[in-house]
């Protein structure tokens, strides 16, 4: 890998005894570690979107099971194991739709019921940190293998953020961004604003100026005509590369509101759909996109801009933050076991049995 180290964007850092997150909602223009103590902080900056992105999410919840069981066990030695349940359920209740939490916190029960009666902060915090570094490490792995699939110098498109920031480090969609790019295979990225939350001016944009990758910031509806007008240019999107909060069984993908929109437009433009996420993402539990719960947000968020109404009063709206692709217009869902080209139920299985 070449470049700058892939780990110096760090979205959460477990130091001191405590839980430090970089407040997302902050940057660019402000680069703040928020310090957290206790799990309903935790759940909160969880739904607030102080942390976000499906892999972060799952680590903040991993960290946030340790804070809670140094509580408990604090407060009752004997009875913590069954007290923190409700902490777990608290952390659940943070976000709907990425299925990293709902992984780590199951990941973390199952540890849990296992621990003898002594202090249960070390054997947790070395579960949670080893999920953490598993991450970064499924990301550098997702990013070679991406990058090979990438066959000549072109120009790329992705959308809200699948960074450093939403991950580990290094990050899924920017991860392929990242080892591609070094490859010399990545003339530019083109990052969807993503309103309301504007991920991808704030944050994806701020990760490629930090490594050095030309970016371009379009308004969502620039899309299509940017893909079409740009395939007779020497800069051509021949890839529209994103990240993942729930792969159901089938290959169907959720991710943040407009991806879908992107997968129709790659498709009708003859150009690439690829899909990163680690394994983490995937819900074998269900056998198609429709079973996946798409969070609903608040219309605030739409009626606004960044804090500022904007919208004509009186006026209602509609605030679904993720949206369902279907796996027929994926060409490829990388992973960190491995590549499934035109995902299915019989690929992902194949897949999911090497996990
Ligand atoms: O609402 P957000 O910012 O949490 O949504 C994040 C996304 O949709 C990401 O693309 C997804 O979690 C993949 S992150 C590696």
């Amino acid at each position: 890998m070449t470049g700058k180290p892939y780990d110096s964007i760090k979205p959460i850092i477990w130091q001191d005894d405590a839980l430090q997150l970089l407040d997302q909602r902050l940057l660019p223009a402000e680069y703040t570690y928020i310090t957290l103590t206790d799990v309903k902080s935790v759940a909160q900056a969880i739904t607030d979107m102080v942390v976000r992105g499906a892999p972060a999410i799952g680590i903040t919840a991993a960290y946030g099971i340790v804070i809670a069981a140094r509580q408990r066990f604090a407060e009752n030695p004997e009875n913590w194991q069954q007290a923190i349940d409700t902490d777990l359920q608290t952390l659940a209740q943070s976000r709907p739709t990425a299925v990293n939490l709902f992984w780590a916190i199951d990941l973390m029960r199952e540890v849990i019921k296992g621990l003898a009666v002594d202090d249960p902060v070390p054997a947790l915090l070395s579960l949670a940190q080893q999920v953490h570094e598993d991450d970064i490490a499924a990301n550098v792995k997702m990013g070679e293998l991406g990058a090979q699939l990438i066959a000549e110098k072109c120009a790329v498109l992705t959308h809200c953020n699948a960074g450093a920031l939403a991950t580990g480090g290094y990050g899924t969609a920017l991860g392929v961004i990242r080892s591609a790019f070094a490859d010399n295979k990545i003339s530019r990225v083109y990052a969807d604003e993503t309103r309301p939350w504007l991920q991808g001016a704030r944050l994806t944009a701020w990760e490629m100026v930090h490594d050095d990758i030309p970016v371009s910031i379009l308004v969502e509806g620039a899309a299509a005509h940017m893909i079409k007008t740009s395939q007779a240019g020497d800069q051509p999107i021949r890839w529209i590369i994103v990240g993942s909060d729930r792969i159901a069984s089938n290959g169907d993908v959720a991710n943040k509101i407009g991806t879908y929109a992107l997968a129709v437009l790659a498709r009708y433009h003859g150009i690439k759909f690829m899909v990163a996420a680690p394994t983490t993402t995937i819900d074998m539990n269900i056998a198609g996109g429709d079973e996946i719960p798409i969070e609903e947000r608040s219309t605030e968020e739409v009626l606004g801009c960044s804090g500022h109404p904007v919208a004509a009063q009186g006026a209602q709206a509609r605030n679904p933050a993720f949206d369902v692709t279907p796996a027929e217009l994926v060409d490829a869902i990388v992973t960190e076991k491995g590549v499934v080209l035109n995902p299915d139920s019989e690929k992902i299985k194949a897949l999911m049995s090497n996990v």
